[in-house]
Order: structure tokens, then C-alpha cells, then sequence
């Protein structure tokens, strides 16, 4: 399957909580919709929305299962519990595969595991690997967030599908990508926009709820600074195309998948895939971040 350079990211899918989204009937209609526009590969997880992101992915996909690309995780549960014992691993996918309304799932990954299942001292993968041979997955892998722990994954595990944060504002992990590339292994950007910034709506003003009421004040100023810089460098108010694009000039990104809560959003993330970025303004923004981002290590 070719899978589409701009993915869905489904974790507002049905989340007030965190996201302040949507109903599940609206959710149901946008991963229709984002269907119908061409993209074919969707990221859930148990935990998100307390399952309901795959309840809805499941509903809207369920008649085109064979075209799409599902990928879901595993760690944390839909009681919000973390949970990574190998010995739940079976489980956690049947309960993913009742809430996706299919008998298979494209790709599990761990989702942000501990330090030793990324140095490959415990038996996650034998276990994945059985998954795969019963026919209940087709591939295995993990979401991490650092370049330390590609650095890890890449030397102790042995996996076909990686989730990484990557953005602009967070490109140290770029460096082992060629390494990620040569091993076959699809890549995927999470978290594209950093959570919404890199859209360019967001300034020193703006006041944030839900799951990005973790920014203080200090955190707030510092991105708004650097993408006031990032502004200037592009000409323009609106980021989402330069953001997205950025990520996918990369060859070893298979897809993003930036975060949806509504039709418009999704139209406009489309429109990445036809941007141009030119050469020039990527390097600008590469040295923007060895020179100014890199030393703030913002926090996620
Ligand atoms: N540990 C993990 O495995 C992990 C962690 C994080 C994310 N993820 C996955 O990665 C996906 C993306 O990450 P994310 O959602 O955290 O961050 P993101 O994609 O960087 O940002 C998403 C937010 O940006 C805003 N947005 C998106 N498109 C927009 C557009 N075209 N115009 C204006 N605003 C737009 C929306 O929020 P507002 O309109 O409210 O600003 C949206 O909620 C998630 O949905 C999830 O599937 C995985």
C-alpha cells in the first residue's frame, strides 16, 4: 500500500478532555472525510479519549478497511492506566481490534515505553512477533520522542515502524534518519504543528487549556518568540504548509500526522503535500534551530 504523506493524527478524536474536540458523530464524519481526500494512513491509541478515538476510526473506516492503514499503540490502556507488561500485549490488541471493527491492525507500537524495552532486555518483541504470526498485526514498533531513544531503538530493536516528534522546533533526531532510511523501517512525525504553534495562530498572549495547560508562562514566551522568527524568515502568518512540508522534504519520513479537530484543519494540511519549500528557507530554518531553538529545549 502507498501510504499518504499526510497522515491523521486521531488523538482529538472525541477528546474534550484534553483537546476540547468533538462529538463522536463529528469524529466519525472528519476520518470519513480525511478518507475521501486521499489520506489512508490513521494514528490512535487505546488511551486516547478513553478509546473512543478507535471506536471512531473503526465506525468511519470499517467499510474501506483494506484501503487504510491503521496504526495503534500499546502501554497505555483505555482506563488511562500505564501498563507495558508483555503479558498484556494480546489483550490490549483484541480490545484495540473490537474497537476498530477489524480482525487486524496495520501496526502496534509501544506507546512511549521505559528505557529497558527500547534497550531490548525484555520480551516485547518476541511477543509482537507472535502477534504478527497469528495474523493480528502486520507490523510492530515504537513512539519516542527523543533522539536518544532512536539512538536506542535503531541499535537494540528490530522494528518496521517508528513514531518520532519531530517539528521544526524539534529537529535533533534528523541526524540518525539516513540510519532509519537504510533499515526499511516507515517513519512517522508526530506531533508536526508542536501542538498547534507551529500553525502560527498562537502568540505571547495566548492562553491554552486541556492538555496544553502544561506550558507556564515562560514556555509560552519563548515559542512565541521563536515563531515570530520563523514568521520572518517565511514571510507569512500562516506556518501549517511550511511546518508540514519542512518534515516531509525529509526522505525518510513515510508520513505525517498532524493532530485534527475540524474539516478546515484537514483541508488545510492537505494543501502541504502541493507546497514547495524552497531550499533556501529550510536551511534557514535548520540553522534557525542549531543556533536559537536547540540550546531552549522546550519541553514538549
Ligand atoms: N506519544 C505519542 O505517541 C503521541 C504523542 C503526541 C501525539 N501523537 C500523535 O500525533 C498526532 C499529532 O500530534 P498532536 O496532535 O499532539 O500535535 P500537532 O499535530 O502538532 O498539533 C495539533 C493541533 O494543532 C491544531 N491544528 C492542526 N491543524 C491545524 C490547521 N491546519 N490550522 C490550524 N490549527 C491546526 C489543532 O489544535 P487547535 O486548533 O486547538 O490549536 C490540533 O489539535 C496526534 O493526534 C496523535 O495521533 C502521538
Amino acid at each position: 500500500m502507498l501510504i499518504s504523506e499526510i497522515g491523521f493524527g486521531g488523538w482529538q478524536l472525541g477528546n474534550d478532555a484534553s483537546w476540547g474536540a468533538m462529538t463522536y458523530e463529528e469524529g466519525v464524519k472528519l476520518v470519513k472525510s480525511a478518507y475521501d481526500k486521499g489520506i489512508n494512513f490513521f494514528d490512535t491509541a487505546p488511551g486516547y479519549s478513553n478509546g473512543l478515538s478507535e471506536k471512531i476510526i473503526g465506525e468511519a473506516l470499517k467499510d474501506d478497511r483494506k484501503e487504510v492503514f491503521i496504526n495503534t499503540k500499546f502501554g497505555h490502556n483505555h482506563l488511562n492506566q500505564t501498563d507495558f507488561n508483555v503479558g498484556s500485549i494480546e489483550k490490549s490488541i483484541n480490545e484495540s481490534l473490537e474497537r476498530l471493527q477489524t480482525t487486524y491492525v496495520d501496526s502496534v507500537i509501544l506507546h512511549n515505553p521505559p528505557r529497558e524495552i527500547l534497550e531490548g532486555k525484555t520480551s516485547h518483541q518476541s511477543e509482537f512477533l507472535r502477534m504478527k504470526e497469528i495474523g493480528k498485526i502486520r507490523g510492530y514498533g515504537v513512539s519516542i520522542d527523543t533522539l536518544e531513544d532512536l539512538d536506542l531503538v535503531l541499535n537494540h530493536l528490530d522494528v518496521d515502524v517508528i513514531e518520532i516528534l519531530f517539528n521544526i522546533n524539534n529537529q535533533s533526531p534528523k541526524i540518525l534518519f539516513d540510519k532509519v532510511k537504510d533499515k526499511g523501517i516507515l517513519l512517522i512525525a508526530k506531533v508536526p504543528l508542536d501542538s498547534g504553534w507551529l500553525t502560527g495562530k498562537y502568540n505571547a498572549q495566548s492562553n491554552f487549556t486541556g492538555i496544553r495547560s502544561r506550558w507556564d508562562q515562560e514556555v509560552i514566551l519563548q515559542r512565541a518568540k521563536i515563531i515570530d522568527k520563523i514568521k520572518a524568515i517565511v514571510h507569512d502568518e500562516n506556518l501549517v504548509n511550511t511546518a508540514l512540508s519542512f518534515i516531509l522534504s525529509f526522505d525518510a519520513i513515510t508520513t505525517v500526522i498532524p493532530g485534527v479537530k475540524d474539516i478546515h484543519q484537514l483541508d488545510s494540511n492537505i494543501k502541504s503535500s502541493e507546497f514547495q519549500l524552497s531550499e533556501d528557507i529550510k536551511q534557514k530554518l535548520e540553522k534557525l534551530y542549531e543556533e536559537e531553538i536547540k540550546s531552549l529545549n522546550l519541553p514538549w
